[in-house]
């Protein structure tokens, strides 16, 4: 520091410089020190700093100015030596405070998975998405027309007791034939009742049957039902579909069974088979069924006061859970709804 002042000022500089120099080397490192070093030089009432201003009366007149500045400089010199300190240890306090203990245990997040028959259904919607089909919905608890009688099931057809279900009775003896829907076919009808043709709908959904409960069968299952409705539709059509479909589901080199069978809402109808391969078979493989399907009858046309002589179709419906047995090889179909999670995580 190079000062010029008068021979009496030597001392009160010669304390600055001191000072200077002994702030510069203070140890500041914790919130005592730092506290100590306040009232040491920064103190109201006797701090050594803020003792030299009272101090500048001393000093020749023609000297002040410049001594003024050095008290100054050393206050400053004094302020910021505290605020950098107290600052760092704000920033060691908070560092602490987030510290990561990586001996402490984790918390442990539990992820779920989608249910194997929630991931067959997207699977196969998104497949008829692509195909051009729209997701159709209707209600679980259905009326006797719309499950049966519009889908060309006469009543006391035989039929229906294939399909055995659950009635609902507002009252005692009540027989207007409010039940839980047996298959999916019946949202074909609603559709059909409330638009207009052409029609390409796929309805996925939950579906009831009065059944012994084994591992092939339940009280409840899944079903997509498949519904295209338009002028000039044919048998072609519906082999078109089940062959993109199944390719899409099953690979390329899917191999197909149509055979002959019997739904009244359809004329002619066909079970189709797909062959899995199996070494430990005999034939080196089984057909297992995967859908029913078929031409829409024309009086279901008629039901839903169509033009059958104007408008031709096909349907077709599957079971979620069958599809998703073969997939994954599961072989009881009462694991899908146990929900044990043993079972369920595998997927
Ligand atoms: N609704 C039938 C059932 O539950 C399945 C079915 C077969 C639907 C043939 C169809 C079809 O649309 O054409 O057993």
């Amino acid at each position: 520091m190079s000062i010029t002042v008068s021979e009496s000022d030597k001392s009160l500089l010669s304390i600055v410089e001191d000072l200077s120099q002994e702030i510069q080397a203070a140890s500041v490192g914790s919130e005592d020190e730092a506290e100590a070093f306040r009232v040491r030089y920064l103190g109201q009432k006797n701090g050594l700093v803020t003792n030299l201003f009272k101090r500048i009366r001393e000093v020749a007149p023609e000297d002040r100015r410049e001594a003024g500045q050095q008290l100054n400089a050393l206050k400053q010199l004094a302020e910021n030596t505290l605020a950098t300190a107290q600052e760092n240890l704000r920033t060691a306090q908070r560092a602490d405070r987030d510290r990561i203990d990586l001996t402490l245990p984790g918390h442990r997040t539990l992820v779920g998975s989608t249910h194997p028959l929630t991931q067959t259904r997207n699977d196969l919607v998104q497949i008829f998405e692509r195909l051009g089909f729209t997701v159709a919905e209707g209600p679980e608890i259905e009326d006797d027309w719309h499950n049966f009688t519009a889908l060309n099931f006469p009543p006391d057809h035989p039929a229906r007791d294939m399909q055995d279900t659950l009635f609902i009775e507002a009252s005692e003896g009540d027989d207007s034939g409010v039940l839980l829907r047996t298959h999916t076919s019946p949202v074909q009808i609603r559709v059909m009742e409330n638009e207009k043709p052409p029609f390409r709908i796929i309805a996925p959904g939950r579906v009831y049957r009065n059944e012994a409960i084994s591992y092939k069968s339940f009280c409840l299952f899944h079903q997509i039902e498949v519904l295209c409705v338009d002028e000039g539709i044919t048998l072609a059509d519906l082999k078109h579909l089940i062959y993109s479909f199944t390719r899409a589901l099953f690979g390329d080199d899917v191999k197909l069974r149509f055979r002959p069978s019997f739904f009244p809402f359809t004329e002619p109808s066909a079970e189709v088979d797909v062959w899995f391969e199996d070494p430990t078979h005999p034939d080196g493989g089984k057909w297992l069924e995967i859908l029913g399907s078929g031409m829409v009858d024309p009086n279901v046309l008629e039901a839903v006061g169509m033009d059958p002589e104007r408008y031709t179709g096909y349907a077709a419906g599957m079971g979620v859970e069958r599809i998703a047995m073969l997939r994954y090889g599961i072989d009881d179909i009462r694991t899908f709804y146990e929900n044990d999670v043993r079972f369920l995580k595998q997927f």
